[in-house]
């Protein structure tokens, strides 16, 4: 059953969000050369906790930090330690905060110091594939056609769609109904329904789509080792327009 969230629980879901999206912020306004990626995990621990939420990744299936911070050809759940970061790096962060029962779950890329033109390029694809994407993130069309927007848009500059990991609907738990692929044909899936939030979260890479999860569980590289990038909002699907919940306008 894929959760239909009534209004109380939509601004419940507001709130979680708007703390998740701030957290990105603040996470993203750290990044420079010199900076550790523990560094930037802390701050996001700290910040989440002092809003009164809890960082909803933190002893999430054993995941030892609060942010999964990926370095240029890791593409998700890397985990945050001494690594500095370094000029000309790309690095993502992911974060996620749970506020009286409900999740909030976003990320981004961000470049430290000046990156190559390939680079912001595949920043600059990532995110829009995003907006690309929610464009069909309404009442009556089906979740694939999120998806097949993503990769077409992706595939037209060049670049892969990662398939091994997907978008997900989100509230009471950071994972639940429906999977939201980043690829595939469109007009198959669940029909999208007003009151339902889904993660949308593209990762892109430079090279091949593949990618190999480390021996550590988690840290997820591009199989060719070249660069990837990921940008996810949290979004509520409404009766017209999709309403990004991951926003930190009003705060
Ligand atoms: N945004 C990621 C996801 O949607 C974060 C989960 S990482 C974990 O799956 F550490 F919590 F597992
Ligand atoms: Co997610």
């Amino acid at each position: 059953m894929i959760p239909i969230k009534n209004e109380r629980e939509i601004s419940m879901m507001r709130r979680a969000c708007r703390i998740t999206a701030a957290a990105r912020a603040l996470a993203g306004e750290m990044v420079r050369p010199g900076v550790t990626t523990k560094e930037i995990d802390k701050a996001v621990h700290d910040y989440i906790v002092s809003q009164g939420a809890t960082p909803s990744f933190l002893d999430y299936c054993g995941y030892p930090a609060s942010a999964c911070i990926s370095v240029n050809n890791t593409v998700i759940h890397g985990i945050p330690d001494g690594r500095v970061l370094k000029d000309g790096d790309i690095v993502s962060i992911d974060v996620g905060a749970f506020y009286e029962g409900f999740h909030g779950d976003c990320a981004a890329t961000f470049a430290v110091g000046s990156i190559t033109p390939e680079a912001q390029k595949l920043i600059d694809v990532t995110k829009q594939s995003f907006f690309e994407g929610i464009k069909f993130a309404r009442q009556g069309n089906r979740v694939s056609d999120i998806g097949h927007a993503v990769q077409e848009y992706v595939e037209a500059h060049g670049l892969s769609v990662v398939r091994q990991f997907i978008g997900h609907g989100v509230g009471k738990e950071l994972h639940e109904e429906p999977e939201v692929p980043n690829f595939g044909k469109p007009g198959r899936g669940p029909r999208l329904i007003k009151g339902m939030t889904i993660a949308v979260e593209p990762m892109v890479n430079i090279g091949t789509h593949l990618v190999e999860v480390l021996k550590d569980g988690w840290t997820t590289v591009t199989a060719d080792g070249k660069l990837s990038a990921h940008y996810e909002n949290t979004v509520l699907i409404t009766d017209g327009e999709p309403e990004i919940l991951t926003v930190t306008e009003g705060l």
